[in-house]
């Protein structure tokens, strides 16, 4: 039975290799098909609400780290739709997302934390307006 001997351990190897190859061709369908990232999104989600919050009790310093980890987020958004090509309304949206948190910096630099609050509002609703959009559920 000398080709049996050999079968064996050459279908341990090959059955150890195929999770591999299933999970490379996983996450390189997933840049093809252009899926956001549900754990960044998570992170885009907790940060905005944390934002809102800090804007209600005017804490300035958490605000402006907050505003300026959104304008992070989406400017890699923005970055990944204009790669996408074809998707023009996220790419709008993710713009004025990014505005949105750049404005809510300045009006925290003047003060104003009503204004900062309807930005954040604003804010909100492109939030909700790229999802109508764009989410598959
Ligand atoms: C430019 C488009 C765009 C913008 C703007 C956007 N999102 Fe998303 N978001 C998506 C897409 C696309 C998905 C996932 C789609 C899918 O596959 O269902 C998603 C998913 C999510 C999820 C689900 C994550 C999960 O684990 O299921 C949350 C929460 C979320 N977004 C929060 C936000 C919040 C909060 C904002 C605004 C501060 C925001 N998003 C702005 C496109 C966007």
């Amino acid at each position: 039975m000398p080709r049996t001997n050999y079968l064996i351990p050459a279908l341990i190897v090959l059955s150890g290799l195929l999770p591999l190859t299933a999970n490379s061709i996983g996450s390189i369908s997933t840049m093809v098909e252009g899926e956001i990232d549900m754990d960044f999104m998570q992170d885009v989600e907790d940060v905005s609400i944390n934002l809102t919050d800090n804007i209600a009790r005017h804490d300035t310093d958490p605000i402006l780290s907050d505003a300026k980890e959104l304008i992070n987020a989406f400017a890699q958004i923005e970055a990944f739709y204009i790669a996408k090509g074809d998707t023009e309304d996220a790419v709008q949206l993710s713009r004025k997302s990014k505005e949105l948190s750049q404005k809510i910096i300045q009006q925290i630099d003047s003060k104003d934390f009503d204004s900062a609050a309807a930005s954040a509002t604003e804010l909100a609703r492109a939030c909700k307006s790229c999802h109508n959009f764009y989410r598959k559920d």
